[in-house]
Formats: C-alpha cells, sequence, structure tokens
C-alpha cells in the first residue's frame, strides 16, 4: 500500500486504532505489531474496530492514579489524575529531530499491551531494606501515518504514588542514527501551583538555596529549573517531578510555557544537538510522584523501582561507612590542598586521623589534597592532576598499611576540576593504583563552572565546551561508575550529575553532593545556608537519592580560622542531619579536636548508616521535618528533628517501636535558651524510658534540632532510671 493522505484514510485509521480499555488488574490484550515497511509504503493494520476515539486508560494497583494516553488529532498525549483530582492535564508527547521531521503527530495506535508486576527486592544498602514494586504497565506502540512511518513507543508504569514513562525508539531504517533537537515531553499542570525550584545551566551545577514560587512566577522569571521540581497544588497534594535511569541521554529541566505547563528542556552539546543516538534505543523514565503528605515523597521508592536491577552480580563488597577526614581544615583555611608550609595531606596528619577513626569506630579516613596538581585553584588547571602520583610530604604506603593496623580504610580523592580528559586518560590506573593499596572508596570531584567540561580529541584538540549534565558528561560520570565496580571501588562524586536512582543499578554508586553541602558555610560569601536549607533539601534534591552533606560541624564558629563565617544551626540540629539527610557515607566533619571537647559526639559514633525502615513522623517543606529509621540487622530506632528559623514544638507518637519493650531514649536536645543566631551551642543530653505509647514533646529552638537514640533498655537502665 502506497503513501495515502486523503482524509477518507485517515479517518478509518483513527476508527481502526480506536480503544477504549480500563485496565482491570491482569488484564493483557495485545494486537500484533505491524509488518515490517517496505520503503515508502505504510502499513495495513488489523483490528479496526468502530470505538472513537484513541483513549486508553490505566490506573493504579490500589485505584489512586489514573493514566490516560490518548492521540489527540495523531499528537500523542497523557494526563494524570488522583483521585479523580486532576495532577496533569493532557500534555504532549514526542521529538523533534536536527535533519528530519518531528515525530510528535501524525501518528496512529499500532498495537497496546498492558500488564502488572508486583515483586518486592532487598536493596543492599539504603533507606529501607525490603521495596516493593507494584505497577500496572500500558505500553503503546505507534506509527507515523505518512512517510517515513517511523515507529515509537511509549511505556507507561502507574504506581500508586505516581507515573513514570519513557520512550522507545524501536531499530527501524527509517530511524537509525539520529540527533534530538527537542524532546517535546510536557506537563501541564492543572493551576498556578506553587514549586521549589533551583536554577539550571547556571555555573555553580546544583549548588544553589532552593526557593519557593508560583508557576506563574517562574515563566516570568523565564528561567530553566532542575529536577526533582516538587510542586505543592491548588488542592494541597504533593508532586515531585524528575526522571529514572538517565544513562545515555541529556538531563531534563523544565520551563513553564503558557498555562502552567512545564516543557522538558534538555542540556545541550555545545552544538546545541541535546541527544545523539541510534535505535533500537530508551530514553530515561520522566517521573511525577503523587503524595497527599510532603513526608510521603520521601518514603516513594518510584525512582529507584524504574532502575535496572543490581547489575554488578554479588556486591558483598560494597558496604556503608562513617568517615573522618582531612577536608575541612582545608575549608575553614587551617590547611590547604596544595604543598605548602600548611599542607593538609601530610603523613603526620593522616596518622593522627587514623588514629581518631580508629579509636571512634569509623570505617574511613578521607584525605584530600594528597597528590600532584593542587594549585589553589579549584576551578582550573586540572589538566595538571596525576591521579598516582602522591605529594613527598605524604608517604601514601605507609598511611594505608598504618590505616590496616587499625582497622581502618583510606577513602581516596580524586579531584579533577572537570578537566574530564586528563581524568579519562588515567581513570583505569588510579583505580588500580588505589586498589593495590586497599582503597575502596573514592570521592570525585568536578570543580569547575556549569558549562566548562572541554571535550577533547585523540589528538588533545578542542571539540566543544560541555555541560556537567549534557549526554557527555552523564556518559561519563556512568563510565566512571562502571570502571570503579571493574575495580571493586565505591564512588562518593562531588559536583555530580544529578542522582537518577542508578544507586540499584550499580550499588558502588553510594552517595554524592549536587546540592549546597555544609562547606558553604566555610566559605560561601552570602554568609552560608539558611537554616531553612536542610529543611527543604529532604523535599526537592533528595527525592532524587542520597547526598554527601557532611554534617556534624560541633564547633559552629570557626572563629579561629574564619570569623566571617559560621554554620547556622544549633548544635542539636547538626546531630539531627544524620538521620534526616540519608547518605550510606556519613561523614564526621569536623576536626578531631573539636569532637574531643563534646559529649554530643557520642551521637555521631552512635548513628548507623544503613536502615532497615524509614518513615517520616512529621513534614512541611522549608519548615520542619521529623524522621525516624531503624537501623539495618538491630533493634535501634534513630529519630531526626529539625526545624527553620522558627522555634516549635512537634509531638512525636513512638508507636513504631516493638510492643511490649522497654527503650532508652537517649535525647539530644536543644538546651536552655538555645538559638541557632544567639546561643546555638547550648545542648541538653539526657536519658528517658520509653515505649510504644509514649509520645514526645520534641522542643526545637530557632533555626534548631533533636536526635534521639531509641535502645531497648537493659535491667541496669530500668533500674536507674525509673
Ligand atoms: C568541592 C567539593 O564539594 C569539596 O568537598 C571538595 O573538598 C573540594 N571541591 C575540593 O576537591
Ligand atoms: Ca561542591
Amino acid at each position: 500500500m502506497t503513501v495515502r493522505s486523503d482524509s477518507r484514510w485517515l479517518l478509518s485509521l483513527s476508527r481502526l486504532v480506536a480503544l477504549c480499555v480500563t485496565l482491570i488488574l491482569g488484564a493483557c490484550l495485545t494486537l500484533e505489531a505491524a509488518p515490517v515497511l517496505a520503503s515508502g509504503t505504510v502499513p495495513e493494520i488489523p483490528g479496526a474496530t468502530d470505538t472513537p476515539p484513541d483513549v486508553l486508560l490505566v490506573q493504579s494497583p490500589g485505584g489512586t492514579v489514573t493514566l490516560t494516553f490518548a492521540l489527540s488529532e495523531g499528537v500523542p498525549t497523557y494526563a494524570v489524575q488522583r483521585e479523580g483530582c486532576d495532577v496533569i492535564l493532557p500534555s504532549r508527547l514526542g521529538f523533534s529531530f536536527q535533519g528530519a521531521t518531528p515525530l510528535d503527530g501524525d501518528m496512529v495506535l499500532l498495537s497496546h499491551t498492558t500488564r502488572s508486576f508486583d515483586g518486592t527486592w532487598t536493596q543492599p544498602w539504603g533507606e529501607a531494606k525490603e521495596i516493593r514494586n507494584h505497577y500496572n504497565e500500558l505500553r503503546v506502540d505507534l506509527q507515523e501515518t505518512t512517510w517515513p512511518a517511523r515507529q515509537m513507543a511509549i511505556v507507561f508504569r502507574v504506581y500508586d504514588d505516581g507515573v513514570g514513562f519513557r520512550y522507545e525508539l524501536p531499530a527501524q531504517t527509517q530511524l537509525d542514527a539520529f540527533e534530538i533537537a527537542d524532546e517535546q515531553t510536557e506537563f501541564a499542570l492543572s493551576a498556578d501551583h506553587a514549586a521549589w525550584w533551583t536554577p539550571a545551566m547556571q555555573p555553580d551545577r546544583y549548588e544553589y538555596p532552593y526557593r519557593r514560587s508560583q508557576l506563574s512566577e517562574l515563566r516570568e522569571m523565564d528561567l530553566r529549573v532542575q529536577t526533582p521540581l516538587t510542586i505543592e497544588t491548588r488542592e494541597g497534594l504533593y508532586l515531585s517531578i524528575h526522571e529514572a535511569a538517565l544513562t545515555d541521554y541529556a538531563a531534563m529541566t523544565l520551563q513553564v510555557g503558557a498555562e502552567h505547563t512545564l516543557h522538558c528542556e534538555l542540556v545541550p552539546w555545545s552544538d546545541g544537538i541535546k541527544v545523539r543516538g541510534s535505535t533500537p534505543f530508551r530514553t530515561p523514565w520522566r517521573t511525577i510522584q503523587i503524595a497527599e503528605r510532603p513526608g510521603d515523597l520521601l518514603t516513594s521508592y518510584l525512582i529507584l523501582n524504574l532502575n535496572e536491577p543490581n547489575a554488578l552480580g554479588d556486591v558483598s563488597w560494597v558496604h556503608p561507612q562513617k568517615y573522618v577526614g582531612i577536608w575541612w581544615a582545608m575549608h575553614i583555611g587551617k590547611w590547604t590542598w596544595g604543598p605548602d608550609p600548611q599542607h593538609g595531606a601530610t603523613t603526620e596528619h593522616a596518622l593522627q586521623y587514623i588514629d581518631f577513626a580508629a579509636q571512634h569506630g569509623f570505617d574511613g579516613v578521607l584525605v584530600e589534597g594528597w597528590n600532584l596538581g593542587w594549585d589553589g585553584d579549584w576551578w582550573a588547571h586540572g589538566e595538571q592532576f596525576d591521579f598516582t602520583a602522591p605529594y613527598p610530604d605524604f608517604d601514601i604506603e605507609q598511611v594505608t598499611s598504618y590505616a590496616a593496623s587499625r582497622g581502618v580504610k583510606l577513602i581516596g580523592h580524586h579531584e579533577t576540576a572537570a578537566a574530564v580528559a586528563n581524568y579519562e586518560g588515567q581513570m583505569g590506573d588510579a583505580f588500580a593504583y588505589y586498589r593495590a593499596l586497599g582503597i575502596d572508596t573514592v570521592k570525585t570531584g568536578y570543580s569547575g563552572p556549569g558549562q566548562g567540561i572541554e571535550r577533547l580529541d585523540e589528538n588533545g584538540q578542542l571539540l566543544g565546551i560541555e555541560w556537567h549534565d549534557g549526554q557527555y558528561m552523564v556518559r561519563h560520570y556512568r563510565k566512571v561508575v562502571e570502571t570503579a565496580a571493574r575495580y571493586g571501588i565505591m564512588l562518593d562524586v562531588h559536583e555530580p550529575i544529578k542522582d537518577t536512582g542508578l544507586r540499584r543499578t550499580y550499588p558502588n554508586m553510594l552517595t554524592r553532593e549536587g546540592a549546597r553541602g555544609q562547606e558553604y558555610n566555610a566559605w560561601a560569601s552570602d554568609g552560608g545556608n539558611l537554616p531553612e536549607h536542610t529543611t527543604i533539601l529532604p523535599f526537592t534534591r533528595m527525592l532524587a537519592g542520597p547526598m554527601d552533606f557532611t554534617p556534624g560541624i560541633v564547633d559552629l564558629f570557626f572563629d579561629a580560622y574564619r570569623p566571617d563565617n559560621r554554620v547556622n544551626t544549633t548544635l542539636a540540629k547538626q546531630l539531627a542531619l544524620y538521620v534526616v539527610l540519608y547518605s550510606p557515607l556519613q561523614m564526621a566533619a569536623d576536626l578531631p579536636e573539636n569532637y574531643a571537647r563534646h559529649p554530643a559526639f557520642q551521637f555521631i559514633v552512635d548513628v548507623p548508616v544503613d536502615w532497615h525502615e524509614t518513615r517520616v513522623l512529621h513534614g512541611a517543606i522549608g519548615k520542619y521535618i521529623t524522621v525516624v529509621r531503624q537501623e539495618r540487622d538491630g533493634t535501634d530506632w534513630y529519630l531526626g528533628s529539625i526545624t527553620d528559623e522558627e522555634g516549635r514544638t512537634l509531638e512525636a507518637a513512638l508507636d513504631f517501636l516493638e510492643p511490649g519493650i522497654t527503650y532508652v531514649a537517649e535525647i539530644y536536645a536543644d538546651g536552655p535558651g538555645a538559638d541557632w543566631e544567639t546561643n546555638p551551642l547550648s545542648i541538653e543530653i539526657k536519658e528517658t524510658l520509653v515505649d510504644q505509647d509514649t509520645t514526645l514533646a520534641l522542643r526545637l529552638a530557632p533555626g534548631g534540632g533533636q536526635a534521639i537514640r531509641l535502645r531497648p533498655a537493659t535491667a541496669a537502665d530500668e533500674a536507674r532510671l525509673r
């Protein structure tokens, strides 16, 4: 059959693909795929019916969320509802290409399939041990009605806590190698909701304070924002729009267009192309998480569920850790990264830190500034870094063998200053070098402007200056994770690409930065992170995954080093951050000599980094949050509660505790008169007996917090505390 474009033909096409199906759990309907195309033809499509229009509906397993797919005059669209309330109004789907016509209209439905899935998988480490993956899926196979009759599929997975969908471009002669000029995906929101956002495609990458604005204000500002983008709807629902499984594509940013519609704006290559690929091809998942309470966004595992299972096989070598390091001393200016008289990474300092780590049961000691190439400029001369050449005052053999003798491991450091070509050239050797020294965890760094990555050819000629989160760097970051895994190395990435849940596939990808961390309090000219910052992060950046925030500063003023900077929290809040901000690698970030003076340090020593279960007791974005977590393979629970600059008292019902057991609550609370601004060091440490029926009043000072360890009481505890 040759191409026909008369309206009679289009009409019959629209009839023959017309299907209106409400998915009944387990129902499965499959139409035959179209025959292979000969050049210049479009297929006959079997299965004609007379029931317009081309609409397919899928409900989540519990019936809460409904996804509607429709071909609207040939344009693929989707919409999402939650319990009858519009979440996403009909929104376009599709692509435009460089050098080819767009694939976003004139389409017919060749076939569709539905299926249900319900399974539980175990995280090798994480914020929860068991994760249920329960969804109903709809796959639609589409084809252009006119030449070149290209095919595209869209797969929707509908969960009770949201929706994920992705495009598939099957192998086809009409669409082989391609260059995506734009992804047309839209998220048409139903009203002028409020969003918590950071700007995208900016010099400081993901490191900006969050702001709350109406969508209409964002439209006026005419800027792109990062995902996860968290939205509070007019109806009081909480949404997070993000992506899952970003492995060979450009990062998605969002821009508000007309009618409160968010448009997918991919981060381009230096030549403006968004994505290069060839069929068969699958995009990352576009995700919309939906919750009634903000806290439920934190315990939604939709992003992880949409990633591929562990690809590394036996990962018993991967394990969460707590660490100290030669790090904060450089940020506050006590020591330096470079080889001058104040050099931090000396053998002597490293041995002291190892002793401190061993004494208090820490797993690792990070040493930054140990290798040739540090010249005092974080953002430049990255090509000078040599990842197998320690400075002469750092005897790495002596340090690593001493560490081994004390049951501690060094955490390696690869600062690249974003000189990616230099790093890729050395990466294998660099990991092998560490591995031979017994180092199995490496922190990487990509300090440099958002668009500052020099892409070079084999001869070192400059091909383009790339963004940190364009496709070139997505590929790089993934290459690092895969290479590290081959050498048995776990990763902590600073200045990373945003997290999209790849830790499920590559469990050696432990944690990353990707937001303003503690370091900003050491030197930022804007005065550092405001008290509200850490009450926003759990509901925004951290919906993507763990963050190496590096909490635990107890000398909040460090006036001896930087009198103009300080940490804008109370001391108790620093402790609470270990529970609130999830990371399988947690640093005790302060100087060892500062911990020596503080009884509060005991909480940092005790707090685990691997969890059986996580619950959010209170959550109001940018105001307060209380998280409780049960340690993995243990009986203890930990509670962290923090507030913004407002003081408040929150009631915490301990009904999660095991019935019939009395626990000791080891409480680290803001002390009398505590206030982040005027009296941040006031802390009260006390013990009390509690059980499942207890409700604790958590009194949080302005900018304060509270950290509690709950452990089963011994007879001696009961005698002492009754
Ligand atoms: C920025 C990272 O976030 C920080 O942790 C590191 O110390 C510096 N770069 C130097 O590598
Ligand atoms: Ca940083």
